[in-house]
C-alpha cells in the first residue's frame, strides 16, 4: 500500500509573520494521520519555518532548486544550501517555472538530479496546457517530461522521487480536473513507469495538483492512482489545508 502525501505550495505569498502563523496553525492541527504532509515555502522563510517544524510531522520543501551544484549562478539556490535548512522535498519543473522562467525538460532533469545528490526528494511536476489537451497531446507531453529525467538519471532514481500531475489549465483557475480525468492521467503515468520498472511504478507516489480544495479533495484522493495532492491556493489557509490533508 502506498503512503499518501499532501504538499502545500505557498508560491510567492505571505510575509515572515504570516508564514510563521500559517506554519504554526498547520502544526497545531496535525494529528496521527496515516499520510505524510509537507509545505514548500519561499526560500527566505526556510530558516524560520525549519525551526518551527522541527520534531513535528510537518516536513519542509523548497519550490525550486538549482540545476548546478555551486558557483557563479547569481540568484540560484543549491541543493546543499537547501539541505542545511532541512528540506526533505524540492519541487522541480512546476509549470510556473516552465512557463515564466524558461525551465526546460532538460534543466528540470538537472534540478531533479541535484536534489537527489543531497538526498532531497524531488517532486517532479508534469502536465499539459489546455491547448495541448485539446490537441490530444497530453500523453505525449507527459512522456517527454518524464523521459528527459529518465534519460539523465535512469528510472531507478524514481525510487526516491514523487511525481505531481498538474494540468496547467487547472492551476489557480478554479477549474479542477474531474476525478476521472485526473485518474486517467495518473493511471497512464503509472503504466508508463511500469513499462520501465514495475516495482517503482507500484510504489511511486503520484500527486494531483490544480485547484484542489477541501470540497473536491476526497473524490480525487479516492481514485486508485492518486496518492495525495500538491496544493497551491488552498494551502495558504491552515484550516483548508488541514481539511484537505484529512480527506486522505
Ligand atoms: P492551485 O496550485 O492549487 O492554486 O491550483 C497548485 C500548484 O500550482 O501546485
Amino acid at each position: 500500500m502506498r503512503r499518501s502525501l499532501v504538499v502545500g505550495n505557498w508560491k510567492m505569498n505571505g510575509t515572515l509573520a504570516s508564514s510563521e502563523l500559517l506554519a504554526k496553525g498547520i502544526i497545531a492541527g496535525l494529528d496521527s494521520n496515516n499520510a505524510d504532509i509537507a509545505i514548500c515555502v519561499p526560500y527566505v522563510y526556510l530558516p524560520c519555518v525549519s525551526e518551527l517544524v522541527k520534531g513535528t510531522a510537518l516536513a519542509l520543501g523548497s519550490q525550486n532548486i538549482a540545476d548546478k551544484s555551486t558557483g557563479a549562478f547569481t540568484g540560484e539556490i543549491s541543493a546543499t544550501m537547501l539541505r542545511e535548512f532541512n528540506c526533505k522535498y524540492a519541487l522541480v519543473g512546476h509549470s510556473e517555472r516552465r512557463t515564466f522562467y524558461g525551465d526546460t525538460n532538460e534543466s528540470v532533469a538537472a534540478r531533479f538530479s541535484q536534489a537527489q545528490q543531497q538526498n532531497i526528494i524531488p517532486i517532479l511536476c508534469v502536465g499539459e496546457t489546455l491547448e495541448q489537451r485539446e490537441q490530444n497531446q497530453t500523453f505525449e507531453v507527459i512522456n517527454d517530461q518524464l523521459d528527459a529525467v529518465i534519460n539523465l538519471v535512469g528510472v531507478a532514481a524514481f525510487n526516491s522521487a514523487v511525481i505531481a500531475y498538474e494540468p496547467v489549465w487547472a492551476i489557480g483557475t478554479g477549474k479542477t480536473a474531474s476525478d476521472e480525468q485526473a485518474q486517467e492521467v495518473h493511471y497512464y503515468i503509472r503504466q508508463y513507469m511500469a513499462a520501465k520498472d514495475q516495482v517503482i511504478a507500484d510504489k511511486i507516489q503520484i500527486l494531483y495538483g490544480g485547484s484542489a480544495k477541501p470540497d473536491n479533495a476526497k473524490g480525487l484522493f479516492a481514485m486508485p492512482d492518486i496518492d495525495g495532492g500538491l496544493i497551491g491556493g488552498a494551502s495558504l489557509d491552515a484550516e483548508s489545508f488541514l481539511k484537505i490533508f484529512h480527506s486522505i
